[in-house]
């Protein structure tokens, strides 16, 4: 018997890492955050002195660079080399690199190929032990797995998602933090946009719009529509 292939995609701010995370340990899936390999390039490249305006090079060392991605959903920890740097790719020197690095498409057929193959090892085996993944990113549902079991887009209007970010990286959502908030996040995902459809359902994909939800409300819409999807195979 295969294992499952869950589908998560969403803009910052959707609430999508934990929705992912809550998901993955429900159904005993590993959990893959795409996001984090795209930070972890854009990591190794700083390091290593590869200037990532230059797409060529930025791509020959996306495809040479050594990643290992922790799959377990309560302690998703990130290396590249030896150097583990969970922590480190949330700084906003990297949040603000990163989009170089999503917009340069021979780094995203690289990723999509490691994508595909942690995929396909959780199917059979892996850290899953062949129960299945939940991947988590912007093109999962339309590029990576279009043939995932269960596809899911979280959506949530620009005044939710900015109140959301900027109680979690400045700790309160008055209007200046709103305001500052406003270029990691609405600007960020227009340019990602112009390379990843994610703001609209691709057909097939459910969409979930956690705007007017909690966040329990919306772990448990999630659930509902993973164990529908999942019944139905
Ligand atoms: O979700 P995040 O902020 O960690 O994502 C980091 C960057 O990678 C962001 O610019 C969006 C981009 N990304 C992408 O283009 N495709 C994915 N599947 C995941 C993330």
């Amino acid at each position: 018997m295969s294992g499952v292939v869950v589908a998560l995609d969403g803009p910052s701010g959707s609430g999508k890492s934990t929705v992912g995370r809550h998901l993955a340990t429900t159904f005993h899936l590993a959990c893959l955050d795409t996001g984090a390999m795209f930070r972890a390039v854009a990591w190794g490249c700083l390091a290593d002195g590869v200037d990532l305006s230059d797409h060529a090079a930025t791509e020959r060392h996306a495809r040479d660079l050594d990643i290992t991605m922790g799959l377990d959903p309560d302690d998703a920890r990130v290396w590249v080399r030896e150097h583990d740097i969970t922590t480190e790719i949330r700084t906003d020197r990297i949040t603000t690199a990163v989009t170089e690095v999503a917009t340069n498409l021979g780094v995203r057929a690289e990723l999509k190929r490691r994508q595909r193959a942690i995929i396909e090892a959780e199917r059979t085996g892996g850290y899953s032990g062949g129960h299945g993944i939940l991947a988590e990113g912007r093109d999962i549902t339309t590029v990576v797995a279009p043939d995932a079991d269960v596809r899911i887009l979280l959506v949530a209007g620009e005044e939710a998602r900015l109140r959301r970010r900027a109680l979690e990286t400045l700790g309160r959502d008055d209007a200046e933090a709103l305001e500052a908030t406003r270029a990691l996040v609405v600007t960020r995902d227009q340019r990602d946009s112009t390379v990843s459809q994610f703001l609209t359902p691709a057909e097939g994909v459910t969409p979930l719009d956690s705007s007017t939800l909690s966040l329990a409300e919306t772990l448990e819409a999630a659930t509902a529509l993973v164990t529908a999807g999942l019944e139905r195979l």
